[in-house]
C-alpha cells in the first residue's frame, strides 16, 4: 500500500496482527509436577482463544514451539510445559521476569457441545483439555473425565479439574502405570466398559498418539463422534511450510483438532507414522 495522506495512521499505528511477535515477561513459573511446569503471561491478543488453540513460543535464542494455551484469572495466560528435548528444556531453565515471543493464538479449537461427555487426556496432553472441560461445565452436560499419566507425582492438573468437575456433579477416573494412584493401567483401560454401559454424545481427548488411536478405534466401535488435538512439528503454524501434514491436512491450521470424519481420512498416517524434522515419515 503507498504511503499518503489518508492512510497515514496506518503505518503510523499498524494494528498488531496475531502473527506478529509479540514480546511478554513471565509473571510466574510454577513446578506442576517433576517434569511440567506452568509460565503465567500476559498477552491482549490471546485473551479471547478456545479451548485447544494454541501459540507459537519463541525462547531467546533457541527455538520456537507450538504450546496449548490455558486462561486464567485477570487475563493472565497461562502455558504447561514438559521438558523433553531442546527448547522445553531450556524454557525450564528460565527465570520469572525473562521474557518469551509469542505468536498466535492458532488453528481449530474443540468444539463445545452439551450431553453427555467424556473427556481422556495423556500426560502433557491434559493441558487443553482444563479450559474444555471449565467450559463445559454447566448444566445440562455430564462429564466423565479420565485421565492418566506415568505416575501419582506426574498426574497434571488434577485439582483444577476436580474443581471444575465438583461445579456439576462430574465424574473423575484417575489411572496410572505404575498403579501409585487411582487404578493401574492405561487411561484408556476402562472406557470400553463406560462405553459398553452408557451413550455418550462426544468424546474429547488429547495425549500420546497412540491412546488417541485407541480412542478413536473405541468410538468408531461405538458409534459415538470424538474430537482429538494432534501434535506434529510446526514451523510456520500459518500453513506454508507443510511440516506439519497429516495426509492431506495441515495439523497447524487445519487442526490440531480434528473430527471423526477428518480422523478417517487419515486413519493409515494417524497413531502410525509421523514427520521427522527433515519431513520424512518415520513410525510413532
Ligand atoms: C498444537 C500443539 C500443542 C502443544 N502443546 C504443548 C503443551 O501444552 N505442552 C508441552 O509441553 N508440549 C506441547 N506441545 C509439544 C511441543 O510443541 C514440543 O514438541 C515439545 O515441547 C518438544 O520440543 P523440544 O524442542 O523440547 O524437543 P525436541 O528437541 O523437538 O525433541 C527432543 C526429543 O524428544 C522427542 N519428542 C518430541 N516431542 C515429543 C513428545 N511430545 N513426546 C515424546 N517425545 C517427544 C523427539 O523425537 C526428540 O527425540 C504441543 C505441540 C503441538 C503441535
Ligand atoms: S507448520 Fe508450516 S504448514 Fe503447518
Amino acid at each position: 500500500m503507498p504511503f499518503n495522506r489518508s492512510n497515514h495512521s496506518k503505518f503510523l499505528n499498524p494494528p498488531i496482527l496475531h502473527d506478529k511477535l509479540r514480546i511478554v515477561k513471565i509473571k510466574e513459573i510454577k513446578s506442576e509436577t517433576p517434569t511440567i511446569k506452568s509460565f503465567t503471561f500476559v498477552d491482549e491478543k490471546c485473551t479471547e482463544t478456545s479451548p485447544g488453540q494454541y501459540v507459537m513460543v519463541w525462547i531467546p535464542g533457541i527455538d520456537e514451539i507450538p504450546m496449548s494455551l490455558l486462561r486464567e484469572l485477570n487475563k493472565n495466560l497461562m502455558i504447561a510445559v514438559k521438558s523433553i528435548g531442546g527448547a522445553s528444556a531450556a524454557l525450564h531453565e528460565l527465570k520469572k521476569g525473562d521474557v518469551l515471543g509469542i505468536r498466535g493464538p492458532y488453528g481449530h479449537g474443540f468444539t463445545s457441545i452439551t450431553g453427555n461427555i467424556m473427556i481422556v487426556g495423556g500426560g502433557i496432553g491434559i493441558a487443553p483439555l482444563v479450559p474444555l472441560t471449565k467450559n463445559l461445565a454447566n448444566p445440562p452436560t455430564k462429564i466423565t473425565f479420565i485421565l492418566g499419566a506415568t505416575t501419582h507425582e506426574e498426574l497434571l492438573f488434577l485439582d483444577k479439574i476436580r474443581m471444575e468437575l465438583s461445579k456439576n456433579d462430574g465424574r473423575i477416573i484417575v489411572a496410572t502405570e505404575d498403579g501409585s494412584f487411582g487404578f493401574k493401567g492405561l487411561a484408556t483401560d476402562p472406557i470400553e466398559q463406560l462405553l459398553k454401559k452408557q451413550k455418550f454424545d462426544m468424546i474429547f481427548t488429547c495425549g500420546p498418539e497412540k491412546m488417541m488411536k485407541k480412542m478413536f478405534q473405541l468410538a468408531e466401535q461405538y458409534k459415538t463422534p470424538i474430537q482429538a488435538s494432534l501434535e506434529r512439528i510446526m514451523r510456520c503454524s500459518i500453513g506454508l511450510c507443510g511440516s506439519c501434514m497429516i495426509g492431506k491436512f495441515r495439523v497447524c491450521k487445519d487442526g490440531p483438532v480434528f473430527s471423526s470424519e477428518q480422523l478417517r481420512e487419515v486413519k493409515n498416517e494417524f497413531g502410525t507414522f509421523k514427520r521427522d524434522f527433515s519431513g520424512i515419515k518415520v513410525k510413532i
